[in-house]
């Protein structure tokens, strides 16, 4: 149970009121899939979807996948028994809640409380299931420092561009792409200021969904931005998105051996000088231990995605 060290580069929407692609979901090969309870399950299909999730969880075959469950938001009526009724019937099976519209950090701590709660009277390991607070408001995104401070169960902060998008009434209908009317990217402010909120509290950055899924070009566009950018992964809505967030989120072979060469080079040529040396060179390239860092990040990533 929980995943805070698991890859995330492809997080797959699973509806909860969907058996047929509750059972396909398990055999792709996405890094994270959750399955929710949320927009993509109408009203009436609440109750059913709890029951086909709980089904899915314990009785499914996810294959090493971080298993993660989407609850609606505390401003609704149906929070405290999506958690309840997802816990006690598949605690064991989870890695993670993601609470959607979080806008404050005691909506962070109520989930956190009812967890430990629900933990303890299961016998299941307390703080063991994680949190993935969604950031879908202006509220959310002012808040997002204390938020991602709230609560050490939380591992993401994921941006939900939808709801963002509505919440501050950018005039656009597409969801995740660059907007014709402006001349820069719309989302560029909101990714950074999720991404340092979550490299402060060491906690992972996920770009949220693209909702043109026939147009995997577009979807590569949109998911480099934010990849650029350093997050560590996005919403897939549809399997064919998939692979392309798998790729785009791994650093392509050309800087992952580029990484390699320059964590060697700074090892060998700074311990040949007997560690007086902090700078040295690699082929006309000047580095040092600030490089070192920067090639670390690309060399686990690259090591992580089986390069
Ligand atoms: C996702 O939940 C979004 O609102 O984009
Ligand atoms: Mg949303």
């Amino acid at each position: 149970m929980g995943a805070a060290g698991h890859a995330r580069r492809s997080c797959l929407a699973v509806p909860g009121s969907n058996p047929k692609m509750l059972g396909k979901a398990q055999g792709l090969p996405a890094d994270q899939v959750f399955l929710d309870l949320e927009d993509a399950v109408a009203p009436l299909a609440k109750p059913g979807a709890r029951k086909n999730i709980v089904a899915a969880l314990r009785d499914g075959d996810w294959a090493g996948k971080a298993r993660v469950v989407r609850v609606n938001d505390l401003t609704t009526q149906w929070t405290y028994r999506d958690v309840l009724e997802i816990v006690e019937g598949a605690g064991e099976f989870l890695d993670a809640i993601m609470l959607p519209k979080v806008q404050e950090p005691a909506h962070v701590q109520w989930l956190d409380l009812t967890l430990t709660q629900l933990e303890k009277a299961l016998g299941l390991p307390v703080g063991g299931i994680g949190i993935e607070a969604q950031i879908e408001n202006a509220k959310g995104l002012v808040n997002v420092d204390a938020i991602a401070a709230a609560s050490p169960r939380v591992e993401t902060i994921i941006f939900g561009p939808a709801d963002f998008m509505a919440s501050i009434n950018m005039r656009s209908l597409a969801v995740g792409a660059l907007h014709p009317g402006y001349p820069g990217d719309p989302y560029h402010y909101i990714l950074m200021r999720i991404l340092m909120a979550a490299r402060t509290y060491d906690l992972q950055a996920i770009d949220g969904p693209y909702l043109q899924i026939r147009d995997i070009d577009g979807f590569r566009e949109v998911a480099k931005r934010s990849a650029a950018l350093g997050f560590d992964g996005k919403w897939v809505l549809h399997p064919d998105q998939i692979e392309a967030a798998n790729q785009v989120y791994s650093p392509d072979q050309g800087d992952y051996d580029h990484a390699e060469l320059i964590l060697d080079a700074y090892e060998y040529w700074t311990s040949e000088a007997g560690g007086k040396r902090g700078a040295v060179m690699l082929g006309d390239e000047m580095i040092d231990e600030a490089s070192r860092k920067m090639a670390l990040v690309i060399a686990a990533k690259g090591r992580a995605a089986g390069l």
